[in-house]
């Protein structure tokens, strides 16, 4: 059935569902109670869900997990991870032990400057504008003082503002560009409000330039808002050993494991096709990071993969090399985190994330992400390069199949000590099931 309503978001929450069951589900009860198991009992819980979004009507499970055993930097890291997919915290627990053996992760934060920009039109003399903006600018920043001042207090604020023309793509397009630094929040408020007010001054003010002619006095502000592109908001993750040292798999000797590494690496750099699916391996690392922080993964996403094209090509964001007898794999990507603010300081499972991470400030957190994508994309390459993805992902996935045909304990016990020894499939897995309860019946 097609169905639409207006006034949906002033009815209660319970209203709201009454609708959705009546309207789109053939039994009405069965999916009432599906929606409410997933409520919280606690209702001052369940109200700071409600309240998180608009039309609430349950919550979304993620299932957090941990990777212990990080050394980054000298010091040891359990890094909380929210994801759905299975073998993502395996293979980062897996990668988390390998290297501490060797030295652990070396991280460094390169940049913290972040970007805001006001999109307008003016169509008259350049030199007109020009001077009118370097006549304008301290205006802008002192306009801003009321939001600025706390930041400005800790260290931060407004950095510079630019004027930048961009009639080459757009006839009579340009731009107030702005740079920020927001220490521990990631700023995405703190920006929008920056650049709102300079946008209300530099619009305003123009009325009163003698500069400019009655028509270039006519500026009109397209929008105003932050960039999730920060490459200049850049965090650098490394591993490196010795090529003998990376000796670990029986079937493969370290040097041409190293060979076959390097050779994924490069053509994950030269190849988009494989570009993709090699850096996904390493958002699986960082979402689940960033999700579980009460970061905004969608910023970093969008940030992460326009980086990956920087130069004209989509291509890998980790690289690789072996010089000496030394390999090493690194990473530099740009990450917008937030310690403060936002979520952080509102949902209980993001608090304690933190806490684990021993109260991270924004930089330190941008080097935790940072080297759960690498260590994630160790992992992947690795199975890649050796057993294959298959065998580890599929040894995770097991219960998941498991879950699907309805196993009882018991099944499931005896078909988990089963494919300890027996090369997990789908279609195994299935057979292994049929025969269990067929031997049961029998
Ligand atoms: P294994 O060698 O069979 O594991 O690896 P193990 O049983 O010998 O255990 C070794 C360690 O692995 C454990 O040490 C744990 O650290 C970890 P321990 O705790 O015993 O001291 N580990 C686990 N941690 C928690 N729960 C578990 C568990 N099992 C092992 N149940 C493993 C198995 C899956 C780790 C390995 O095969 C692996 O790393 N595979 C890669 C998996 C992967 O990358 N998954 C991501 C999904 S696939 C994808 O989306 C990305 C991809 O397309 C990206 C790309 O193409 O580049 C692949």
């Amino acid at each position: 059935m097609c169905a639409s309503i207006s006034g949906f978001s002033k009815l209660s929450k319970s209203k709201k569902i009454d609708w959705i069951v009546e309207t789109y589900f053939s039994n009405t009860e069965d999916a009432k109670r599906i929606l409410k198991q997933y409520w919280n009992t606690n209702d001052k819980l369940q109200q700071l869900h409600d309240e998180f979004i608009e039309n609430t009507i349950t919550n979304y499970y993620l299932p957090l997990g941990v990777a212990p055993n990080f050394l980054i930097n000298g010091k040891i890291y359990t890094i909380p991870m929210a994801i759905e997919e299975s073998s993502v915290v395996a293979a980062a627990s897996k990668a988390a032990k390998f290297w501490m053996d060797r030295g652990g992760f070396k991280t460094k934060v390169i940049s913290t400057t972040k970007i805001g920009q006001v999109h307008f039109m003016y169509y008259g003399n350049i030199e007109n504008l020009k001077n009118y903006f370097n006549h304008i600018k301290s205006r802008l920043i002192d306009d801003a003082k009321p939001i600025t001042k706390n930041m400005e207090k800790r260290g931060g604020g407004i950095v510079d503002i630019e004027l930048r023309n961009k009639t080459q793509d757009i006839k009579g397009y340009y731009q107030l560009h702005a740079s920020f630094e927001t220490l521990d929040a990631m700023g995405a408020n703190f920006i929008n409000s920056c650049l709102e007010q300079f946008a209300k001054t530099f619009k305003n003010e123009a009325l009163n330039f003698e500069g400019f002619s009655e028509q270039e006095k006519n500026i009109q502000v397209v929008m105003s808002i932050l960039s999730n592109y920060v490459p200049d908001c850049l965090v650098h993750a490394e591993v490196s050993c010795k090529v003998e040292d990376l000796n670990e798999d029986k079937n493969i000797s370290a040097e041409e494991f190293a060979t076959k590494f390097v050779q994924a690496v490069n053509i994950a750099e030269v190849e988009p096709y494989r570009a993709v699916t090699h850096n996904k391996g390493i958002m699986n690392g960082i979402d689940a990071v960033v999700l579980a922080t009460g970061n905004d993964f969608r910023a970093v996403e969008a940030g992460v993969h326009a980086y990956a094209s920087r130069n004209g090509k989509y291509s890998s964001l980790s690289h690789t090399k072996i010089e000496d007898g030394i390999f090493t794999f690194w990473m530099e990507i740009p990450l917008a985190l937030g310690t403060i603010g936002g979520l952080t300081g509102l949902h209980p499972l993001v608090k304690l994330s933190l806490e684990l991470l021993h109260h991270p400030t924004a930089k330190e957190l941008m080097q935790i992400v940072a080297v759960a994508g690498l260590a994630q994309n160790f992992a992947a390459l690795r199975s890649l390069t050796t057993t294959g993805i298959q065998e580890g992902h599929m040894k995770m996935h097991l219960m998941n199949i498991l879950n699907q045909f309805g196993a009882t304990e018991t099944e499931k016990a005896t078909l988990t000590d089963h494919f300890k020894t027996n090369l997990v499939t789908h279609t195994a897995v299935v057979e292994a099931i049929k025969d269990l309860r067929f031997k049961k019946n029998d």
